[in-house]
């Protein structure tokens, strides 16, 4: 067990009654991540890529370390391939809205999975709309909530641009099988996208064994502060596609007549980017890589599913994984007769962080003929001891709605 770590995140400290479940929405900070983000701002400040002085030297090379080290964490030698942006999100919108508008005619076909988050939905559902062509949604195994390979395979056509796909649902914890849908993909000619925002927390990434087109992750999902993404690209794509945002330090020459860009990365970073969040992914990655990935997970899944089992033994809990089928720290559930959001007040009245709601992600929770869920998520910071306040938070439920 890693209990001794809840006491590297202040906040646990600060709010010492705090049973903090909600991690899939966004993970706590250790204190490591703030203090090198807080050293960088003492001691080396200053905008990057422009000054000809010592402290923005340093500045620079702190922000392109960190590039260096999140590649390495992702599996690839090449740092230029990795794009800063703010989250996960803008990363998606930036693919649709460049090499998406591209490459995506009339009569075209892009496949995502049931499974998505809507950052990696609705960006290819408005280019289908704005480009009249077909957006198709592959659903999931009704028994094993695991992707349907089969659909998938008989979706896919020659006329597949995209394959857009979840490493880690946010809602069920799935984990498709991206070597599988890549090698699909690259057999029709098809693009693959895969959204790593829930997956590079648990798990270590290593693209090179399944050659995604692009790939995004989120900071704040591991460990990082908020408002920092990373987008992957393969330098090919990067290099041929247009900027998504024009300015400085994006540009190569501006006369009055036209402008030509830097190379990418810096094509795709227009503007003073956010220093401390690199700063903090590389920190973040740090801590995380210090500790292993492997035993983050063995220990997350352990609660998940202890609280799966306490939870099946009070009788009145719809459970949606089976425990075996427990992944990344997530568990959904819901009781029935009490809305969510019901379950989540009380809950959060006794100091317990759950989510409640579509969890971003209405086509599943639609798919699961829900219209929404309660979702605890774990992660390397929670105890047993949270496990319990969850299953009495739940008992207390149960007592106010006489079930
Ligand atoms: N994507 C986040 C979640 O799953 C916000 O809660």
């Amino acid at each position: 067990m890693l209990e001794r770590f809840r006491k590297d995140f202040p906040v646990l400290e600060n709010n010492p009654g705090l049973t903090y479940l909600d991690s899939a929405a966004s993970t706590q900070k250790p204190a490591v991540v703030l203090e090198k983000m807080d050293h960088f701002y003492r001691f080396d400040y200053a905008n990057i890529h422009r000054g000809l002085y010592n402290l923005s030297e340093r500045a620079t090379a702190s922000y392109e370390a960190a590039r260096t080290r999140i590649a390495e964490f992702i599996g690839t030698a090449v740092p230029e391939s990795l794009v800063f942006t703010r989250n996960a999100t803008e990363s998606l919108n930036l693919i649709a809205a460049t090499i998406g508008e591209q490459i995506v005619h009339k009569g075209d076909e892009i496949i995502v999975s049931v499974m998505e988050h809507h950052a990696n939905f609705v960006p290819w559902q408005q280019l289908a709309a704005r480009k009249d062509a077909k957006l198709k949604v592959v659903g999931i195994d009704r028994k094993t909530l695991e992707l349907d390979m089969a659909a998938l395979e008989s979706a896919i056509t020659g006329k597949t641009r995209f394959v857009c796909c979840t490493m880690a649902s946010n809602v069920l914890g799935t984990t498709p099988n991206v070597a599988k849908i890549s090698k699909l993909a690259k057999k029709h000619g098809a693009l693959t996208v895969f959204d790593a925002a829930q997956f590079v927390p648990h798990h270590k990434l290593d693209i090179s064994t399944f050659d995604p087109d692009f790939l995004v992750l989120s900071g704040h999902k591991m460990l990082a502060v908020d408002g920092f993404g990373v987008l992957y690209g393969k330098p090919e794509h990067l290099a041929a596609m247009p900027p998504y945002m024009t300015g400085g330090d994006m540009i190569e020459n501006v006369t009055i007549e036209k402008t030509t860009y830097s190379e990418p990365p810096q094509k795709f970073e227009a503007g003073t980017p956010f220093m401390g969040g690199a700063i903090s992914l590389h920190a973040a990655i740090d801590y995380l890589e210090n500790i292993g990935l492997d035993r983050i997970q063995e220990h997350e899944s352990a609660l998940a599913k202890l609280a799966d089992e306490k939870l099946r033994a009070i009788g009145k809990v719809k459970l949606y994984r089976k425990p075996e089928h427990i992944h990344n720290g997530i568990l959904p559930f819901n009781i029935e007769g009490i809305h969510p959001h019901d379950v989540a007040t009380i809950l959060g009245d006794m100091d317990i962080c759950v989510r409640a709601g579509h969890h971003c992600a209405q086509p599943l929770i639609h798919f699961m003929g829900e219209m929404a869920m309660v979702r605890a998520s774990f992660y390397l910071y929670n105890t047993e001891k949270d496990v319990d306040r969850l299953i009495a938070g739940i008992q207390k439920t149960l007592e106010v709605f006489h079930k």
